[in-house]
């Protein structure tokens, strides 16, 4: 799908903020959210963002990318940039380009340094590294280094693999680092960051200042028509939702939420019951759950239950928003959840290798959207941000802080199938106990999709996850292309025969995985883990021990923004009651946890 170049749509830039020049790079928002931590407001940009657009910027950082900069294809900026008198700040591909630019020279290095690296400062660090105690270590990710620095310049810290790990003309307030700082990884990254946006003149940023300007802006926009919103139960929205009332009266808003049947247990009540506190009575809920469960009956296959989801989903709201007599052209326009990042992943970045038409930004969408009919009042902010803005206008803390959860729901998370994959293949060579699962998950490597196995391993003391096992889930989807997951059974110690039931959609499914994914919410936040793992699916397989019988699979992961994740592997002492009180709904036989990063294998199963 071609993109839409999104920089004409751009509102200009807002004086005095920090402007991320984004090369590519996957941190570019992560350097985003660190500026405004900070207390400046930040903007990502594309790097051909013409000189003239760029003259109120505070500061400007250069972000890492994936090319060489040597490479005649690469991403450029304007080089004016450099003489404009506003600090700017090199990241990894930023710092080759003020080396190239300026007339260093830039060249593969001897060796590629990732992960991990020890640096040491010169000349005290310069203005940018005196935090970092003369040596400390950074996150590097990198392939080539500037060999010669550009007239002006010098080393302000070295690496063992990299003479120039980190440069500056301190004079001219240009300042160049081989590593990443945006990254936790980073020690005293945040410092380094600290002290660039410090040496900026920006206007300063937070968003409690923001909650209590935002108002005048939304009055302006909206002038004297009405909005109508679709609360999916999310954050977003539910927060872009609550804005609305407060800035211009409910009598003026109107909200739509349509009950697919496929939400988490109680989120319904929940939602009504924070909106009920703040005064808010102008939502309406419609129960569509009977059709959603019609529509998908004997559907099996991933992305067509996902077609039908949304599908479902835009005739519900159409029949409703026409019930309620809700015509755009008559004084009403339409209301969005949208965030900063979703605005920015549609067409802004270019240069970016993982772009997405985020569905707030579908055709018809930006069609309205040029015609003036669509508010969206949290568009500047990141997904941190919009929770504090919550809690700030009076929204529960556990309601704004929970984990995000995929627009088709459970739908996704409940597996289909009407008969059991034949796992006969070959899994010799993996030197524990184990057994292929009878259904196939959805996983990214290389360049694409898979559909593939999942194997299981089976441990003598099912609730340890040992080492052997975590590097075994790496290993096993390298060596054996027939899996793409690993998973440790973590209810039973020995290897099962699996009796495979037809599963499909159904209300019953949907109850039980509610209950499930009920329970591991309960048992994570009383272990107060709930806020320290980024997303958590619980996953229900058409699968047992014996007929009937059905699995659950825990998928807890740590993630920045869902690109890349971690498997958590969680200890025995949460697991314990998890698992007791998982096999003791009724239905629920074994219990897994999924052990795999992404890539190989996607967040969600399907
Ligand atoms: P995957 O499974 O691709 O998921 O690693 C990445 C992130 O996206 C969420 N997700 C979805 N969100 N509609 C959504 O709104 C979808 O169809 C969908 N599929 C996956 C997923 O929960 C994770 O956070």
């Amino acid at each position: 799908m071609t993109q839409p170049d999104s920089s004409s749509q751009r509102p200009p830039l807002r004086a005095k903020s920090i402007v991320i020049l984004d090369f590519g790079g996957q941190y570019a928002h992560l350097i985003g959210r660190r500026v405004r931590e900070c207390g400046a407001y930040s903007e990502i940009l594309p790097p051909e963002t013409p000189l003239a657009a760029l003259r109120d910027a505070a500061g400007i950082i250069l972000s890492g990318g994936p090319q060489s900069v040597y490479d005649t294809d690469s991403p450029q900026a304007d080089p004016g940039i450099l003489e404009l008198g506003i600090p700017i700040l090199g990241l990894c591909y930023g710092l080759h380009w003020i080396a190239q630019t300026l007339g260093g020279e830039v060249k593969p290095g001897k060796e590629k340094e990732y992960g991990h690296t020890r640096i040491t400062t010169v000349h005290g660090g310069g203005a940018l590294l005196q935090d970092c105690g003369g040596e400390c270590v950074v996150w590097m990710s990198h392939g080539d280094e500037a060999v010669r620095l550009p007239e002006g310049f010098s080393p302000i810290a070295t690496s063992d693999n990299c003479a120039h790990a980190a440069f500056s003309d301190e004079d001219r307030k240009i300042f160049a680092l081989q590593f990443h700082p945006e990254v936790a990884h980073s020690q005293h990254g945040s410092d380094v960051l600290k002290r660039f946006v410090a040496l900026t003149d920006h206007a300063p940023w937070s968003v409690e200042n923001y909650a209590r300007h935002v108002g005048e802006q939304i009055i302006a926009e909206i002038g004297d028509r009405r909005v109508f919103m679709l609360v999916s139960g999310g954050v977003d929205s539910t927060v872009a939702f609550t804005l609305l009332n407060e800035t211009i009266g409910s009598h003026r808003v109107q909200g739509l939420l349509i009950d697919t049947g496929l939400m988490r247990k109680d989120e319904v009540r929940m939602i009504r019951n924070a909106f009920d506190v703040l005064g808010i009575d102008n939502l309406h809920v419609v129960d569509a759950s009977e059709e959603f469960f019609r529509n998908l009956a004997g559907i099996t296959e991933p992305e067509e239950k996902r077609r039908i989801i949304g599908e479902t989903f835009l005739a519900v709201q159409k029949r409703e928003s026409d019930a309620m007599g809700l015509r755009l052209e008559e004084g009403w326009i339409m209301g969005q959840g949208t965030i900063y990042p979703d605005t920015i992943e549609t067409g802004g970045t270019k240069h970016a290798a993982t772009i997405k038409t985020h569905h707030n930004r579908v055709e018809a969408v930006q069609k309205m959207i040029e015609q003036g009919l669509v508010i969206e009042p949290l568009k500047e902010l990141y997904k941190d941000e919009v929770r504090r803005l919550g809690e700030e206008l009076g929204l529960p803390h556990a309601l704004v802080w929970r984990h995000p959860f995929p627009g088709p729901g459970l739908g996704v998370r409940i597996l289909c199938a009407t008969e059991p994959f034949d796992p006969s293949f070959d899994a010799t060579g993996v030197p524990v106990p184990h057994c292929a699962l009878p259904v196939r998950s959805v996983g990214v490597q290389g360049d694409g999709r898979t559909y593939r196995h999942a194997l299981a391993l089976f441990a003598d003391t099912p609730l340890q996850v040992t080492e052997e096992y975590r590097r075994l889930a790496t290993k096993i989807p390298n060596a054996i292309p027939a899996f793409n997951r690993v998973l440790q059974c973590v209810s039973h110690p020995t290897a099962q025969p699996f009796v495979f039931t037809p599963g499909t959609v159904t209300p019953e499914r949907a109850l039980l995985l509610q209950e499930a994914d009920n329970i591991v919410d309960e048992e994570m936040r009383r272990a107060e883990l709930y806020e320290h793992i980024w997303q958590f699916p619980v996953v229900l397989l058409p699968f047992g021990t014996r007929e009937g019988g059905q699995s659950i699979v825990l998928r807890p992961i740590q993630s920045q923004e869902a690109m890349t994740a971690n498997a958590v592997a969680l200890p025995a002492e949460v697991l314990d009651p998890m698992v007791k009180r998982l096999r003791a709904l009724p239905g629920i036989d074994l219990v897994f946890l999924d052990l795999t990063n992404k890539p190989p294998a996607t967040i969600e199963w399907e």
